[in-house]
């Protein structure tokens, strides 16, 4: 059934051929088994258009201890012929929604700064840049976004 970690895993991957982080499908599948985390994904008849991960978020880039008002979104990934039609977006506004009922009052993400794509969605989508910047596991410099969340009352 659409919907299991192994079936988005794969279209992650088929999102990032030629450019995935080495050991990033393996760290997602670990995430994904968190009790705090939950994958969502875009559903087209029967298959898996994107997906992406809301974990519960944590201090010291997701290796210290639990923050309570913080939700972190990796793995966003759109199948390459359903890109360009909303799947990216809609995805992002169904991760704030799932993120505002469990009391996050912000999300963080960390793009490429060379992802374009990637960067100028979540800029419409309410994501600025912290001013924190890494190197993922192939070497590429990746931004910290944020965006707060409006309370729902
Ligand atoms: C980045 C990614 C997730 C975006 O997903 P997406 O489904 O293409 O995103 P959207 O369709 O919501 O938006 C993409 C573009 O399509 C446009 N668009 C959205 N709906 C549209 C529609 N119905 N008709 C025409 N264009 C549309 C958006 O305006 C946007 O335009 P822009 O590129 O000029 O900003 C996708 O490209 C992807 O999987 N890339 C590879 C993996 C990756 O980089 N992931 C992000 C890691 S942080």
């Amino acid at each position: 059934m659409p919907g299991d970690i192994d079936d988005a895993i794969a279209v992650w991957a088929e999102a990032n051929v030629g450019s995935e982080p080495p050991g990033h499908a393996a760290r997602l599948r670990a995430w994904a088994a968190d009790p705090g985390a939950l994958l969502i994904v875009a559903i087209e008849g029967t298959t898996i258009a994107g997906m992406v991960l809301l974990l519960a978020g944590r201090a010291d880039d997701g290796a210290g201890p639990l923050i309570a008002d913080l939700g972190h979104l990796t793995g966003l990934a759109v199948l390459p012929d359903r890109q360009g039609q909303g799947v990216g977006g809609r995805l992002l506004v169904a991760a704030e929604t799932a993120a505002a009922s469990a009391s996050r009052r912000r999300m963080t993400a960390w793009v490429r700064t060379t992802n374009q794509a990637s960067l100028r969605l979540f800029a419409r989508n309410g994501f600025g840049p912290v001013g924190r910047e890494l190197q993922d596991s192939s070497g590429m410099r990746m931004s910290l976004l944020q965006k707060w969340i409006c309370a729902i009352s």
